[in-house]
């Protein structure tokens, strides 16, 4: 049987989120493919042959220059998120929900609206929600209703945009410096608690998921998926 999997030799891979966490672990993952990747965050950090360019996801202009410089794209990853609470509605503050939403949905559509002129007619666009979209309790209010929200988004993009696929990536606890510093104490027994509570015994590495960005890019029949990697979590 032929492999019909999608070469990405030569071809533009933009992250925006790739500074750091999952995103910068997709970024790599396709530059050791031999992509052309150029990440985005607020911060410029590039790793190995990984271009970095700078724009909060919240300023269409900044990206819409970021969009110019770089040309056609031929994937778009979006990872970007705030790091933000898990607050009760008694809790809920209109200014963190409104950085949560402005960041990870509102961000990522006005990024897509601005990359438009330049995604190529066979691109994939892979956004990023979370176990929490279908997994419901106290204290998931903020990021149940923004990762449904962003399924919802990219399933109804996978239609507007075809013949571009537009799939999403749900990722679980993954262990990345949204839980805390590298090896800070807080973070290493949150991942083990955690890590306990699930089917597999342990929380996710970025690298589990950055596999499931690249089977979304190359894939070229996958399309309006939402691709649950969370070893086990929803069950
Ligand atoms: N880790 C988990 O357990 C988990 C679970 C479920 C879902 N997720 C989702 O997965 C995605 C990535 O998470 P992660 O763990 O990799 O988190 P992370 O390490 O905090 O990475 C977040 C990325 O978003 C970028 N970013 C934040 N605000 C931005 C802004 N205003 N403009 C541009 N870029 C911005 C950051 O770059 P700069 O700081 O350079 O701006 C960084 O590259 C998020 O959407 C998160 O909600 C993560």
């Amino acid at each position: 049987m032929s492999d019909t999997s999608l070469s990405l030799k030569q071809q533009q891979v933009v992250v925006i989120g790739g500074t750091s966490g999952i995103g910068l672990e997709v970024a790599q993952a396709a530059a050791r493919r031999g992509a052309i990747v150029t990440v985005i965050g607020r911060s410029a950090k590039a790793g190995d042959n990984i271009r970095a360019v700078a724009a909060d996801v919240t300023d269409s202009a900044a990206l819409a220059k970021a969009f110019a410089a770089i040309g056609k794209i031929d994937h778009l990853v979006l990872t970007a998120g705030a790091r933000v609470g898990s607050p009760r509605l008694t809790e809920l503050k209109r200014e963190e929900l409104e950085l949560a939403f402005n960041v990870k949905l509102f961000g990522a559509l006005f990024a897509i609206q601005a990359a438009l002129p330049y995604l190529s007619p066979t691109a994939s666009v892979t956004l990023t929600s979370g176990l929490l979209s279908r997994k419901f309790g106290p204290g998931g209010l903020l990021k149940s209703t923004l990762n449904a929200a962003v399924e919802a988004a990219a399933k109804n993009l996978a239609k507007e945009l075809a013949p571009r696929r537009v799939n999403v990536v749900s990722p679980g606890v993954i262990d990345t410096e949204l839980w805390g510093e590298t090896g800070a104490e807080s973070r290493v027994a949150a991942m083990a608690r955690i890590g306990q509570t699930l089917p597999v015994g342990r929380v996710g590495t970025p690298q589990d998921v950055a596999q499931v960005y690249l089977l979304a890019i190359e894939n070229g029949f996958v399309n309006g998926a939402v691709l649950d990697v969370e070893g086990g979590g929803l069950l």
